[in-house]
């Protein structure tokens, strides 16, 4: 009676002693649903006796416990594969027994203990396995003696010795002994063995030369990589057809490789002593031979661009197989390694984003790097100092159910040399498959950054496909944990120095702005408050800005206004951004400045333009922010045939929701209570989903609440300014309602409020609203190339808070909070809109109004005039004597 103990079997295949199998015993269950549920415990009713089996395999399942004494009875037994499970304990000496065996694996198994003698007696013997068990060697005496042995995988022990005497074995056609503590020099006996083809000594600790007599080998694959090798590097491996990996050794003669080479991989092949490398990958650690000026890199592996938390994690799709190098620029890749058993396996696996489970960032999940052996990646030019490593890890190759959720991945991960994951399974880690987990580590590093993820023989080989182990992973981010020099210049103190002192005073501007915030308000600033306002706002360079832009090439150009232009920049790291130069000769300048940097880094909002940083350099005043794909709204409804986005209704309802938002946060929600004073179509910018973000804080006012409203110096765009503070300087936040009511009515109509004029008489587009409005027609305002693609009840309605918004009496508009309750549909939209003929006065005052700044109408709207500011020459100046209103003018009072 066999007796088998077993914890959880899933597959067992016996045949018997018919090699052809027709007529086996198949208890094969791998993807028989019934058995794979089943947990076969105690006794399985097989007689040693009465069926001789040949053949006897549990391959990659879950199988635990010490392997049964019993089975060194079978004397049929000629394969006998064990690989993927969870043997303990030692191999029994009954096995010894089995002197008819021909193929034993056993990879994966924790099995302990010397290498047995009796290996020996297994004279037959052809192909042996043994990768990542806990065996320890040396091979006993008589090993030598297998001369039939053809394929030996023996990897991830300590061997502790120098090269076996294998001398006598010229059988082998797969000869790998790998990571196996070996030392010495690699024997030249090896050349006789004339029928191999893959050898792989690779990480051991071998010295001297690669001998003279392998020349004449014929090897498909030849893997040395992690070794000690001095010497030159042969003619016979350079010119080499297949796949050669030499690096990471310590060659020392003539230096002058390239790399990456086609087939051969030199990557730091060379020692340290050896000065006149030609190509600096050649080098040990790979270190950069410019000024080291890196200190963040993000890494979606495998995978595309793509932005999380505004970082882009770039895209790593180079083609990355058995010896790969590649690099990137700013860091590279490395890989060794073929997928035992499966040539046409992919280093890159994917998933459908949906299938992640409970998983934050799941577009960084959603691809990743597969390497049967050994993957690096290198941050290249760092500078020095510690850094925090996050790593992304999902398995996203196998699943929770059927054959696949047997598989188990199980590598080790170094940093810098240092392991930092010993037999690291990612889907305990994370709690499942399918889940994403990061794993945060501290580093050092003086110039290159190295993160090493290596295959040990551990876990499945086979599950669900052979080209699935080995290290898998998502994504890399590598942040500084100090203050970095962000200067790319040529160096020298004064280089270090200015930066420095610039950086102080784009902070000392924010930090002005709030210490005047704090003492007009008299509130309090939360610490985490000001914090966040230092590290949202970066310090550039104008170099840096320089490069982006092209030295602000006029194609890259985006919108021009009154106080200087606006570009568009790629910076290094590929982040887009768009940066708007304000004159700094004028007062103006400076306060706009001030009150851009100050206002926007004060807020975070979805609907808001994100700042990134200023620069303050010579007579230069930069803002920088993100860029916005879309350009502007104005572009948008009125621009040129080429840029018109024919914007559709649900889009148009979503960018008024959308202003209404970001206005909602400007006047109710956050800490400082600001009115924007500019809301118009211009400065309501699109990002590439058409999301719309308020911009340009230029002109934008504290809400001082109960003290005085009114205000000496007026500045707006004529056509978007509330008629109470055009004309007395009388300022609340519903001079914005006012002015997002203009835009609403522009939104639907696709016309612009200012530019609209079909009749002489009919100034505003507003003109028009109440004109139709008051003869029951106002959908005739909608936008002739919506058709009848809209919700006559919806644009009803936002018409109708578009004229309650632009209501004469500001009391009377409702709270930003209220119109998104409005266009919810949640709050109705209460008065109807009041039928005010203008006074004559009041007409006139107008007129007068706008011939104070002629060019104002087409301006405002000009098509080219995008992303921002149109203001500046559009609107009235706080400093433009003739625009000064005080409120001594008299006032025309509506009301
Ligand atoms: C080798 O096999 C013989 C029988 O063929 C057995 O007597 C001997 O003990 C075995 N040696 C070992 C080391 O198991
Ligand atoms: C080795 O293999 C050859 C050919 O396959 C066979 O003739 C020979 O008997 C084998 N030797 C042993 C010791 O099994
Ligand atoms: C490997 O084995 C040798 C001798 O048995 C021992 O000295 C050495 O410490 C071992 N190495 C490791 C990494 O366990
Ligand atoms: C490799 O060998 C060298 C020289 O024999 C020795 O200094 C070094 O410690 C060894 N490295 C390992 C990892 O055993
Ligand atoms: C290369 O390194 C080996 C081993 O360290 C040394 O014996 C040899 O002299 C070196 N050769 C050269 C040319 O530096
Ligand atoms: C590098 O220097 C060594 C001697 O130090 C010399 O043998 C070798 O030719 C040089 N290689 C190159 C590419 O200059
Ligand atoms: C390479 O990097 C390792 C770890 O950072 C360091 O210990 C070693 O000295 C470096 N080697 C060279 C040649 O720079
Ligand atoms: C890096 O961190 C270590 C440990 O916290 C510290 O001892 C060391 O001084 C730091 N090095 C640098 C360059 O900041
Ligand atoms: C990813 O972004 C980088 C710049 O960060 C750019 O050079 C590259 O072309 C982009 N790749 C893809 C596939 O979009």
């Amino acid at each position: 009676m066999l007796v088998f103990f077993v914890f959880h079997l899933i597959g067992l295949i016996i045949f018997d002693n018919n090699r052809s199998g027709q007529s086996c015993l198949n208890f094969f269950a791998q993807h028989n649903s019934e058995f794979s549920r089943n947990t076969f415990g105690g006794t399985i009713p097989l007689s040693g006796a009465s069926i001789p089996l040949t053949i006897l395999g549990l391959l990659g399942n879950r199988v635990a416990g010490p392997l049964p004494e019993e089975i060194g009875t079978i004397s049929t037994l000629q394969e006998l594969l064990l690989s993927g499970n969870q043997f303990t304990g030692v191999l029994p000496d009954s096995l010894g027994d089995l002197t008819n065996l021909e193929d034993f694996r056993i990879d994966g198994n924790p099995i302990s203990g010397r290498i047995p003698s009796f290996f020996a007696n297994w004279t037959k013997m052809e192909r042996l396995d043994m990768q990542g068990t806990s065996l320890q060697g040396p091979f006993p005496p008589g090993f030598s003696s297998l001369t039939n042995l053809s394929e030996l995988r023996v990897t991830d022990i300590n061997i502790s010795g120098t090269f076996p005497p294998l001398e006598t074995m010229e059988s082998f056609k797969y000869l790998i002994l790998r990571n196996c503590q070996l030392y010495g020099s690699i024997p030249s006996f090896i050349g006789n063995m004339k029928k191999l083809k893959r050898l792989d000594l690779s990480f051991n600790n071998f010295t001297g030369l690669i001998p003279k007599s392998w020349e004449n080998l014929e090897l498909d694959y030849l893997f040395l990589t992690n070794n000690m090798l001095s010497g030159s590097i042969p003619d016979w491996i350079l010119s080499n057809k297949h796949k050669m990996d030499i690096s990471f050794n310590s060659f020392n003669g003539s230096a002058n490789n390239i790399c990456p080479s086609s087939n051969v991989s030199l990557v730091a092949s060379y020692s340290p002593s050896v000065k006149n490398l030609t190509s600096s990958c050649l080098s040990k650690n790979l270190t950069c031979t410019e000024k080291a000026m890196n200190y963040e890199l993000y890494i979606n592996c495998g995978g595309q661009n793509v932005t999380v938390d505004g970082k882009v994690y770039q895209s790593d799709k180079a083609a990355i197989a058995t010896t790969s190098f590649y690099n990137y620029g700013k860091w590279a890749i490395s890989s060794t390694g073929y997928f035992v058993g499966d040539s046409d396996a992919q280093y890159i696996a994917e998933i459908n984003e949906s299938l992640l489970l409970n998983t934050a960032n799941s577009q960084l999940y959603k691809s990743a790097r597969l390497n049967p052996l050994s993957l690096r990646y290198y941050a290249l030019c760092m500078q020095t100092g510690n850094y925090t490593v996050n790593l992304h890890f999902a398995e996203i190759m196998f699943s929770e159910f059927g054959f696949s959720r047997n598989g188990r991945r199980i590598f080790d991960v170094s940093i810098q040399g240092k392991k930092v994951l010993e037999n690291f399974d990612i889907t305990k880690k994370a709690g499942g498959v399918r889940r994403g987990v990061v794993l945060s580590f501290t580093t050092l590093v003086e110039n290159t950054l190295e993160i090493h993820f290596q295959w040990l023989g551990k876990g499945t080989m086979s599950i669900p496909t052979r080209g699935g182990y080995g290290p898998l992973i998502s994504a890399i981010s590598i942040t500084p944990n100090f203050t970095p020099k962000k200067e790319d210049s040529g160096g020298g103190l004064l280089n270090a120095a200015v930066p420095a002192i610039l950086v102080s005073t784009c902070i000392f501007l924010i930090m002005i702005f709030v210490v005047l915030f704090i003492s007009r308000r008299k509130n309090h600033v939360k610490s985490e408050e000001l914090k966040s306002l230092e590290s949202m706002t970066g310090y550039f360079s104008l170099r840096q800005i320089k490069t982006a832009t092209k030295n602000f090439a006029p194609e890259n150009k985006i919108g021009e206004g009154g106080f200087g232009s606006v570009y568009k920049g790629r910076l290094n790291d590929g982040t887009l951004i768009a940066v708007k130069q304000l004159s700094s000769k004028s007062r103006q300048g400076n306060r706009e400045f001030i009150n851009e940097v100050g206002m926007i880094s004060a807020f975070q909002h979805p609907n808001l333009v994100k700042l990134f940083g200023c620069c303050v350099e010579g007579n230069q005043l930069l803002v920088i922010y993100e860029y916005m794909e879309n350009n502007s709204l104005a572009r948008a409804l009125f621009g040129p045939e080429e840029v018109n986005l024919n914007l559709d209704w649900p889009t148009r309802s979503k960018i008024c929701m959308d202003i209404a938002k970001g206005l909602t946060h400007l006047h109710e929600e956050s800490m400082i209570k600001i009115v924007h004073r500019d809301i118009k179509a211009t400065n309501v910018l699109l990002d590439s989903d058409l999301n719309a973000k308020i911009s340009d804080f230029g002109l934008a006012k504290l809400d001082e609440g109960e003290d005085t409203h009114i205000s000496t110096r007026i500045a707006g765009t004529i056509g978007y300014m509330a008629p109470e503070y055009a004309m007395r300087g009388y300022l609340t936040d519903k001079a914005d309602v006012y002015s997002f009511g203009i835009v609403v009515l522009e939104l639907v109509s696709g016309k612009s409020n200012t530019n609209f004029r079909p009749k002489e008489d009919s100034v505003y587009l507003l003109d028009i609203a109440y004109v139709l409005q008051e003869q029951g027609k106002i959908l005739e305002l909608v936008d002739s190339c919506l058709g009848r693609n809209y919700s006559k009840k919806k644009v009803n309605r936002m018409l109708n808070i578009a004229l309650l918004c632009t209501h004469r009496s500001p009391s009377l508009r409702p709270k930003m909070s209220t119109v998104i309750s409005m266009l919810e549909g949640k709050t109705p939209v209460s008065v109807e809109p009041i039928k005010i003929k203008r006074t004559e006065s009041e007409v006139s005052r107008f007129k007068a109004f706008e011939r104070l700044s002629p060019d104002s109408h087409t301006f405002g709207v000009s098509t080219d005039a995008s992303w921002t500011n149109s203001t500046m020459s559009a609107s009235i100046r706080e400093d433009e004597t003739v625009t000064t209103f005080n409120s001594s003018t008299p006032l025309i009072d509506l009301e």
